[in-house]
């Protein structure tokens, strides 16, 4: 017999009946009776599994009992119609090789625990599972399109540094890199860490953002984008929060905060549109499992305009919600940055759909924020989501030297580590925005899951550093 070339069940599901075929996957179950065996095989292909009809009389009892649920196998066959799987077709096994055998007592994924606690243990094996097959097929999709839609419109695709010497969030949560000894750090006589012995010859972090190197992208080459990990060391236990996520962060030369927002709700409905059309079998799959509303929320969003709300306004909402009897854990008060109950009782309660928030005080945003005439808000917007919260944040930036100067100096913030920074406002400044999207926030949005955890293969959070 001949050997097929290997297929996948993605397209082993498309073909017509009446071929010889070969199949490699994992066993997701077998069942049967005393004369015929049915396994179902995943190859990570598809949401969709195979199914393999087996003769038991044509094969040794021996190498029908290592194809057990787990084990890695490979079966040449042919293609058959089939009326009980649930697909076109199945099949009807000829030869059958066993690749990994699996041991039932042994392997982790096992039918009596399955909770998404659980699998965070054994977040190994949890790739093998149904969910986050789909959740992960659903990450690559968005990652392509992602920069798909980027360079359909133009931007250039920058590289900023992971390691720098900069914090451009200002907010000093950042993980430190070094080379030095911690059991014998050199002082100076000040009695502070001497650095100048360190590898890069002074005190380095990782990345919170890669905003400020973007925009010396932007105010050079007119529209960039990044796409990488970013770090934050913020203790925030939360379903949002990762020590380590995905950013996008689109830069724009010429580009107010209108187009700022414009870009921001285009950006968003595509993706969301590309997760309908590209990976339905996906979402359809989280849908009917987790969360019936989950296929209504996607379309809601690309049918819907976002409202646009200055931040003062959003803040006499929530006043009058908490007179009408809404009580929030944290107070609400012109001047609070906004918690995400109060953000989500915008968006889920009273407005029902996404909101673009912005002028947020200068008091509780970045340097960088391009200052309102008012003296007390900055262009600032923030993209808040149902279920979410925030997924975008950004801003028009502080295109005046004079103004930005002043700024970093009133936060008292050194103007010597960022005179490359400021060089953009002193040569050819030019008004510009920009923008950070989580990627990990926007897959809890597409995919519906609820914890941050669980759309990405490896999460970070506070003593948790597995794998
Ligand atoms: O609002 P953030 O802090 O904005 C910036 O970093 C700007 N430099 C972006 C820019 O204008 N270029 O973060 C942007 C987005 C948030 O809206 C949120 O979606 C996500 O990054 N984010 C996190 N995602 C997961 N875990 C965390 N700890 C996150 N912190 C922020
Ligand atoms: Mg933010």
């Amino acid at each position: 017999m001949e050997t097929p070339v290997r297929t996948k069940v993605k397209e082993l599901l498309k073909k017509e009946p009446g071929i010889d075929v070969l199949a490699k996957g994992w066993v997701r179950t077998k069942r049967g009776n005393k004369g015929i065996a049915f396994i179902a095989l995943n190859d990570g292909s598809t949401i969709n599994n195979i199914q393999i009809v087996v003769d038991k009389n044509a094969f040794a009892e021996d190498l029908l009992s290592k194809i057990t649920t787990g084990a890695c196998i490979g079966v040449i066959g042919t293609l058959v119609e089939s009326v009980g799987s649930g697909q076109a077709v199945e099949i009807q096994a000829k030869r059958i090789e066993i690749y990994g055998e699996c041991d039932p007592m042994k392997f982790p994924l096992q039918k009596k625990d399955t909770s998404f606690e659980y699998l965070r243990t054994v977040a190994h094996m949890r790739m093998r599972t149904n969910t986050f097959g789909a959740v992960l097929r659903i990450r690559n999709q968005m990652a392509f399109a992602i920069h798909e839609y980027f360079h359909g419109k133009g931007f250039v695709y920058l590289n900023t540094p992971l390691i720098t010497a900069s914090d451009c969030e200002g907010a000093g949560q950042m993980f430190q890199v070094t080379t030095l000894d911690l059991n014998n750090v050199p002082k100076n006589k000040k009695g502070q860490v001497d650095f100048s012995g360190d590898f890069f010859g002074k005190q380095t972090s990782l990345t919170v953002s890669g905003q400020l190197e973007g925009e010396l992208g932007a105010t050079a080459l007119g529209e960039i984008y990044t796409f990488g990990p970013t770090f934050r060391a913020e203790n925030s236990n939360t379903p949002r929060h990762l020590a380590e996520f995905w950013m996008i962060e689109p830069e724009m030369a010429f580009y107010d905060i209108k187009d700022n927002m414009d870009l921001a709700e285009d950006f968003i409905k595509y993706l969301v549109k590309c997760a309908l059309e590209r990976c339905y079998e996906d979402v359809k799959f989280l849908n009917d499992k987790y969360d019936d509303s989950l296929i209504d929320r996607l379309y809601g969003v690309i049918d819907t305009e976002f409202v646009r709300l200055p931040y003062t306004e959003g803040i006499k909402i929530l006043e009058e919600a908490v007179k009408n009897g809404t009580t929030f854990e944290y107070p609400v008060a012109w001047g609070v940055d906004l918690q995400s109950e109060h953000e989500r009782y915008l968006v889920e309660k009273h407005f029902q759909k996404p909101v673009i928030l912005t002028d947020y005080p200068k008091d509780i945003k970045a340097f960088y924020m391009k200052q309102n005439e008012d003296g007390k808000t900055v262009r600032a917007m923030d993209v808040l989501f149902p279920k979410i919260g925030e997924i975008i944040g950004g801003s028009e930036r502080e295109a005046s030297l004079e103004k930005l100067e002043q700024r970093i100096d009133e936060l008292e913030m050194s103007r010597k580590n960022l005179e490359w920074y400021i060089d953009t406002r002193r040569f050819g400044s030019c008004p510009h925005s920009g923008f950070g999207l989580g990627f990990e926030r926007l897959l809890l949005f597409v995919t519906g899951m609820t914890n941050i955890r669980d759309v990405i293969p490896f999460p970070r959070t506070p003593k948790n550093a597995e794998y």
